[in-house]
């Protein structure tokens, strides 16, 4: 298929994978990167230096605001991977090194980098506890209340989850949390620009974020940490005193002045643009829904940027084939390059031969109702004709529920392992 001007406003809609970079952030990114810019190193004393000092502070300030959090907090990093690595692994490894506890509690439907950070506290001889979502994709926060113990030292949780948009209420975990010395990280990489932040009120005392799901660059993402009182971790590079010592490293102004420019972006946009965006992805599902045998996963008022839905009675490869030209997701971009069922809907108990059939579609600045439309036109003749072959559509249509059809797992894999 070949792209001509415009046709990527009307076939992407994978926004939770990544974003393009807006224009306001490529030409402020651009004005640091010659030697007429701001591009010196933050740590030189000479005026290039503090120019560019100045800048990475002003940064810190845009995602402060975004986030609702001191802007001493902000700890630049590569990305939200790095930042959710140096949260869990920071963290553990500091209150195991002094004998505070060995235990930590997340959950099954968490992104890959948190659960291979929790992977290697494991290994490192930690224990975890991984939460089981409901059928909806969240935890709740009496399974948090349940699973504290004398002896945990951080809760690791999403906000958003990336691949079905179910919402962790934070700010209710955050509270029940209070009377508990553990730590609470939050991976905000997709609620960010989508949902409001108020990390502090919130009791969060890490929140990580990404630059590339907002309109940022890639390349570029923080970890914001509580000051006072004061949370302290092991950092994960050594060498250079950047950043106290608690990401060391060269500083790079022009991604994060970019990243900086996207957090008042998005914040500018708080105000319309999730709610223009709740409307797009209910027309939506809405649409998708009427085509009949479609099953959607998580919440029914999720982010209002992704939509998580499992079409009945298709072959999912056929299905991924056939919709080749359309911005898209099989599931999680992270994971879709591995066969395996996605560990979410797994988790959610979704039957691994529908969640093969699995498409999540994700909104933003770019995506119209013309988009929407467009989409579903392509899934909708999409799905007529691999129906024809199906010989499970006959059974539905004669009155076949889905669930009878795909027999939900009666035990999710993995669900036996309470802690791992
Ligand atoms: C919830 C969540 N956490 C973490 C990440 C990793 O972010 P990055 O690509 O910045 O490393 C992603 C990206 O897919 C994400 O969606």
């Amino acid at each position: 298929m070949t792209t001509v001007p415009g046709d990527a406003e009307l076939l992407y809609l994978d926004y939770a994978a990544t974003t393009p970079v807006a224009p306001e952030v490529a030409a402020r990114m651009a004005a640091c990167l010659q030697i007429d810019g701001v591009f010196g190193n933050p740590s030189s004393r000479h005026r290039w230096g503090v120019d560019a000092a100045h800048l990475i502070d002003a940064a810190a300030g845009q995602v402060g605001a975004l986030i609702g959090a001191p802007a001493d907090g902000v700890v630049w990093t590569s990305g939200a991977t790095e930042s959710d690595n140096l949260a869990v692994l920071g963290v553990g490894r500091f209150a195991r090194e002094r004998g505070r506890g060995n235990h930590v509690i997340s959950a099954r439907t968490e992104h890959a980098a948190v659960l291979g950070a929790l992977e290697q506290l494991e290994r490192e001889g930690m224990e975890v506890t991984l939460l089981p979502p409901g059928p909806d994709g969240a935890v709740t926060v009496e399974q948090v209340g349940e699973a504290l113990r004398d002896d945990t030292v951080l809760l690791s949780l999403m906000h958003v989850n990336n691949e079905t948009g179910a919402v962790n209420d934070i700010a209710a975990i955050g509270e029940r949390l209070r009377q508990h010395p553990a730590r609470f990280h939050v991976d905000a990489a997709q609620s960010a620009g989508r949902l409001p932040l108020c990390a502090d009120a919130w009791g969060i005392d890490l929140l990580a974020l990404s630059g590339h799901k907002i309109y940022g660059p890639k390349g570029v993402g923080a970890l914001w940490v509580r000051r006072r009182p004061r949370v302290r971790l092991s950092p994960l590079f050594h060498g250079g005193g950047q950043q106290d010592g608690v990401r060391p490293g060269t500083l790079a102004p022009h991604l994060i002045a970019g990243m900086g420019e996207a957090c008042a972006l998005t914040m500018a946009d708080m105000e319309h643009e999730p709610a223009r965006l709740r409307g797009l992805r209910d027309h939506l599902r809405e649409q998708l829904v009427d085509l009949g045998a479609v099953q959607v996963n998580g919440q029914a008022n999720g982010s209002p940027h992704v939509l998580n839905v499992s079409i009945g009675c298709v072959n999912g490869d056929a299905l991924q084939a056939d919709l080749d030209g359309l911005g898209i997701s099989a599931g999680s971009a992270c994971s879709s390059s591995d066969q395996a069922a996605s560990h979410v809907l797994r988790a959610m108990g979704v039957p691994d031969a529908l969640a093969h059939s699995t498409l999540r579609f994700s909104l933003g600045r770019w995506s119209t109702r013309e988009s929407v439309d467009a989409a579903v036109a392509r899934v909708g003749a999409s799905i007529q004709r691999l129906r024809a072959l199906s010989p499970a559509w006959p059974r539905y249509r004669d009155g076949q529920s889905l669930d009878a059809l795909y027999r939900r797992n009666p035990q999710p894999a993995g669900a036996s392992k309470e802690s791992r």
